[in-house]
């Protein structure tokens, strides 16, 4: 039996999580696995009533789960920041989910702007380390308001936080790799850093890249990418792309731009990984306000968050299964992915997809 948090949040993070868990629902049926899944209210509402953002002893109790499942935070009557660092940074970095697992992957049917690049050319993985870089908080501000103001962020890495995020990237190249997928002759992992300018941060990266990789990962190709690059690349070259590693703050940034290649941020889906511990699921889009409550918004990445929450937790199949429904959907169901595009309606696409789990 599987304890699921869940977390719907704000705007139509509700809605998408619906869909995941209709689902989930499906596939525990089919594939005779059991969950209990209990909600939390935690998102712009509660902050809005109480002022709290995750309530003392909420972490203790996610602790309890075998995984976490999150719609969306953000709310536009709070202000920007008190949100997501109290919920969702929060969650991440206390529960140490040291992995936030982007892939990028086109699904049949589905349209991409980028000209002449189908579901073969877009089939990659961003592996965006978690906790470190700007994120931590380290910096601050003097002088506040005045025209001398100073305001530093300050990227923080130590070798302990590069060393186990590479490692889980080797690991992830070795088992799903293009080659492992049949795809290519070899599992590439490409760091993307800035070396050329980031001289401390990303040469502790490079270094602590090949020792691992020459040590203990021999059968794993090697390539580095500047972050500018591998910009333009995704862009021109998606193919080249296997496995990618990246700091925290290179890694929001690339996944957005990745995210749009692969149809918008109604497919894309990310889990924050702790392989030791308690990983959260989310479709990486936002809350989206303006489309809060009508049924239009695309529930599709909340349910491949869902399946990456099942194969994390150990149900391959029922994880193959649904990422199978969706590329069913995608293909013969849907109009289009954005928004109100669709050509039906948010519960529709979840209930088309739960069928199709059933059937297959
Ligand atoms: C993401 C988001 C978050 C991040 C924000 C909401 C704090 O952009 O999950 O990519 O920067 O990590
Ligand atoms: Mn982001």
């Amino acid at each position: 039996m599987y304890k699921i948090a869940v977390i719907p949040g704000d705007g139509t993070g509700p809605e998408v999580t619906a869909e995941a868990l209709k689902v989930l629902n499906a596939a525990s049926l089919k594939f005779g696995f059991k969950y209990e899944s209990k909600s939390f209210d935690f998102g712009g509402e509660r902050y809005k009533r109480t002022g709290e953002t995750l309530p003392d002893g909420a972490l203790e109790e996610l602790r309890t789960f075998d995984a976490i499942l999150l719609g969306a935070i953000g709310h536009p009557d709070v202000p920007p920041g008190i949100l997501e660092k109290g919920i969702l940074l929060r969650a991440r970095f206390e529960l140490d989910q040291y992995i936030n697992l982007r892939p990028v992957r086109l699904y049949p049917g589905v349209e991409t702007p980028l000209k002449d690049k189908g579901p073969d050319d877009i089939d990659y993985c961003v592996i965006r380390e978690n906790t470190g870089d700007q994120y931590t908080g380290v910096g601050g501000v003097t002088m506040k308001g005045t025209p001398h103001e100073v305001a530093i962020q300050t990227a923080v890495y130590n070798r302990h936080q590069v060393d186990r995020c590479l490692r889980y990237a080797f690991e992830y190249a070795r088992k799903y790799g293009k080659k492992a997928r049949g795809r290519g002759d070899n599992n590439t992992l490409a760091l993307v850093g800035k070396t050329n300018v980031l001289t401390f941060l990303y040469d502790l990266w490079e270094r602590a890249f090949h020792e691992m990789g020459e040590r203990e990962f021999p059968d794993i190709r090697r390539e580095y990418y500047h972050v500018d690059a591998t910009c333009m690349w995704m862009v021109k070259n998606p193919e080249w792309f296997d496995v990618l590693v990246t700091g925290n703050m290179f890694g929001d940034i690339i996944t957005d731009l990745g995210a749009i290649t692969q149809g918008g941020m109604g497919l894309a889906a990310g889990g924050n990984i702790n392989p030791e511990g308690v990983s959260m699921f989310e479709p990486i889009g936002g809350s989206a306000p303006k489309y809060t409550g009508k049924g239009v918004i695309n529930p599709l990445a909340a349910i491949c968050a869902a399946s990456m929450m099942l194969e994390t937790i150990g149900e391959q199949e029922a994880a193959g299964a649904i990422e199978r429904a969706v590329k069913h959907v995608t293909a013969n169901r849907l109009k289009g992915m954005e928004a109100g595009r669709m050509g039906c309606s948010t519960s529709e696409v979840g209930d088309m997809v739960s069928q199709h789990v059933t059937d297959q």
